[in-house]
């Protein structure tokens, strides 16, 4: 290994191999196989404990070092020479939608890996430690608060509010993740471990990179979210006598506080996003009224303004789309919109660059780890393309050459910023 102190002239770019980043993935894609080519791995599952099996055993081949946190974070670590200083993370998740595709989240995490053994194989020794994250439950699928892991590490999330949370069978993450610990022990880390910088590889489930020809988005900032939960409760009542007007549907109901929201969120510039993902009808029987629906609120924007401006509305307009019923909207989650670093973007910028890799600055659309990590330390990602921008979907696909390079941007960033 270089001896700390000399300036190296290897980059860990060099011995990142695109066959073994590959195999990875496939390997990976087998934990949660659907027929449809994509894959089903939610948090904390049975799926999810045999990718964390997976990659705990990769990296005790390497001679890295796992462990874990009271949210159920994982943590590779590649020694620095200096063993107290911060390290340098890089990351993503390897749970999944239920019907997810094949890169969301594990992408970032295999990367990670990979710059973590191009960096083992180049010889190259790091002032900082390097570690790469596996954040619990990123896509909040099961349990509905996402992003769980990065929000807790962040102190965005209490930790017991999080261990409470249920999915919708009732079981909590405190219960599940008590199971996942007894299924594949980790040694624990205390939650908030100081970090240097953040970095973050993921595909850019959308579709700009590839109709612009670039290879690597250099990405400045993620737009803010939020996620509300809403509660119609009507009254049950049976579908062949009740009248129209003594009745209080509670699906009636909610079809009209739907279409009075996508109202409301109508932007002719097309920024505002708002999604009804999941909708669902109690007691779900043909021949009775509905006497209750719960569906959910996605709604996104960049600018804080337009959060606050229309987010306020949404409980006013359900109330009065009410039709007789009661109507309660409860916030889930709230987070603001996130600027990245300029020096780690210019770190990126500057990296792909360097390799001849064709990029360009832009702001993510979707939701990641790395907007919590971002409030911790200076952070920033890097997005590669996936086929027509389709995501969340069992027919993501990426390229094994896209996904090298922008694992050789991530592995040159992360060498720099271990160094400093
Ligand atoms: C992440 O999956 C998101 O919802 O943006
Ligand atoms: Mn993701
Ligand atoms: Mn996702």
């Amino acid at each position: 290994m270089t001896a700390h102190g000399t300036v190296s002239s290897k980059r860990p770019s060099m011995a990142i191999r695109e066959d073994r980043l590959w195999q990875r993935h496939v390997e990976m894609a087998k934990l949660g196989a659907t027929a449809k080519g994509g894959v089903n791995r939610q948090a904390l599952s049975a799926e999810d404990i045999a990718a964390r099996r997976l990659l705990a055993s990769w990296a005790g081949a390497r001679g890295f070092t796992v462990t874990t946190d009271p949210i159920g974070n994982v943590f590779v670590r590649r020694a620095g020479s200096e063993a107290d200083a911060e390290p340098v993370m890089t990351g993503s998740h390897m749970d999944s939608q239920p019907t997810g595709g094949r890169f969301d989240g594990i992408y970032g995490v295999l990367a990670g890996f990979e710059a973590l053994e191009a960096l083992e194989d180049a010889g190259i020794a790091t002032r900082r430690p390097v570690e790469v994250v596996a954040w619990m439950n990123e896509e909040g699928s099961r349990f509905p608060v996402g992003a769980m892991g990065s929000a807790v590490y962040a102190g965005r999330l209490a930790l017991d509010k999080a261990l409470a949370v249920a999915d919708p069978k009732g079981v909590t993450v405190a219960s599940a993740l008590a199971e996942t610990l007894a299924a594949l022990p980790l040694p624990g880390v205390k939650l908030g471990g100081k970090v240097a910088a953040y970095v973050e590889a993921h595909i850019e489930q959308g579709p700009r990179l590839e109709a612009e020809g670039r290879t690597i988005g250099v990405v400045t900032a993620i737009q803010g979210s939020r996620r509300y939960a809403v509660e119609v409760v009507g009254e049950e009542a049976h579908a062949g006598t009740t009248p129209r007007a003594a009745r209080k549907d509670a699906l009636s109901s909610a079809v009209g506080i739907v279409t009075a929201l996508e109202k409301l969120m109508d932007d002719p510039t097309d920024t505002v996003r708002f999604t009804v993902g999941r909708f669902e009808v109690f007691p779900g029987s043909p021949n009775t009224v509905p006497g209750r629906v719960y569906f959910t609120i996605d709604f996104r924007h960049p600018e804080i303004a337009v959060l606050d401006e229309r987010g306020g509305r949404i409980a006013a307009v359900a109330a009065a789309h009410a039709r007789g019923c009661a109507v309660s909207v409860t916030p889930l989650t709230d987070v603001p919109p996130c600027v990245f670093a300029p020096r780690i973007i210019d770190l990126v910028r500057d990296s792909a660059a360097r390799l001849g890799l064709p990029h360009m600055d832009m702001p993510s659309g979707a939701g990641h780890d790395a907007m919590h990590i971002a409030t911790l330390c200076p952070a920033g990602m890097i997005f590669v393309p996936c086929l027509r921008g389709i995501s969340h979907n069992e027919a993501e696909s990426a390229t094994p050459a896209d996904l090298a390079a922008g694992a050789r941007v991530l592995a040159d960033v992360l060498g720099a910023l271990a160094d400093r």
